[in-house]
């Protein structure tokens, strides 16, 4: 692996612990104005000194993210489909390597659609991509989509971390499920776990990453939860002190508890 390779993998899983805090927010590429996201600059500002890095498209990067900023970028490179269509696994590669590469990112993100009509699409995707930083030094971080109809069990997250390690993925994004260690076990790259829908309470979410963290995960790529949260600052600070803190579900409930009676003090 060259230096600019393992330059820009630093920058996104923290070499002192290998662990990660990543803030995504790319889910208006097929959601559009989600819930809370509607102005992603504002939502974001308080909590980026949290985050080790931030997920996004190209075109909310241009409109929302100062330049000036200092925090290493995920840029999502895939879509193609919205909710409201018919295919949403339906994917192709929507921003060209030398626009990543004018917008100084640290990694790439694409879905994958294992098991779906696109499967073997968005494989390719993924394998063409690969092929295209690697000349550049940039890694491929690969997102294990789930389609309405698949379930999201170990055996079928399991499959497709490891098809898109195999095919070059240098980082893995999923689902935490049941037996999540051996979706850790087959898959030679380092996982990180997304989020999912927002829990009722914000003690699930931090019971996800903990669990996760515990079984293997390398952290978290987190939207809804932090960012759909009433007090999303005291979310996303209970979450860091799990990954970065080895913290406790209690632990980490009371640092959200403490930060909420600050916010609302304050
Ligand atoms: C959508 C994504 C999202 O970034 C991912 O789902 C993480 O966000 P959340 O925690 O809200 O699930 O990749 O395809």
């Amino acid at each position: 692996m060259d230096w600019g390779m393992k330059n820009r993998i630093s920058k996104i899983i923290r070499p002192e612990d290998g662990r990660t805090v990543m803030l995504a927010i790319d889910h208006g590429y097929f959601l559009g104005p989600t819930e809370k996201l509607e102005n992603p600059g504002k939502i974001i500002k308080p909590l980026l000194p949290y985050a080790d890095s931030l997920m996004l498209t190209r075109g909310i990067l241009r409109t929302s993210l100062n330049p000036s900023v200092n925090i290493p970028i995920v840029l999502r490179v895939s879509g193609g489909s919205s909710v409201i269509g018919e295919n949403l696994s339906n994917e192709c590669l929507t921003t060209s390597v030398e626009d990543a590469l004018k917008l100084n990112v640290s990694c790439v993100a694409l879905s994958i659609f294992v098991g779906s009509k696109y499967e073997h699409r968005t494989l390719k995707n993924l394998a063409k991509l690969v092929d295209e930083c690697e000349r550049f030094g940039i890694p491929t971080l690969a997102v294990t989509a789930v389609g309405k109809e698949m379930t999201r069990d170990y055996r079928y997250l399991a499959l497709s971390c490891r098809i898109a390690a195999e095919l070059g993925a240098h980082l893995v994004k999923t689902y935490y499920c049941e037996n999540f260690h051996k979706v850790v076990e087959g898959c030679p790259v380092p996982i990180v776990v997304a989020g999912g829908k927002k829990f009722p309470q914000p003690e699930d979410a931090l019971r996800l990453a903990y669990e996760a963290i515990e079984h293997g995960a390398a952290g978290v790529d987190m939207g809804r939860n932090i960012w759909q949260s009433d007090f999303p600052v005291a979310m996303i600070k209970a979450i860091r002190s799990i990954v970065h803190g080895n913290s406790t579900v209690k632990e980490a409930s009371e640092i959200f508890m403490q930060e909420k009676e600050t916010f609302q003090a304050a």
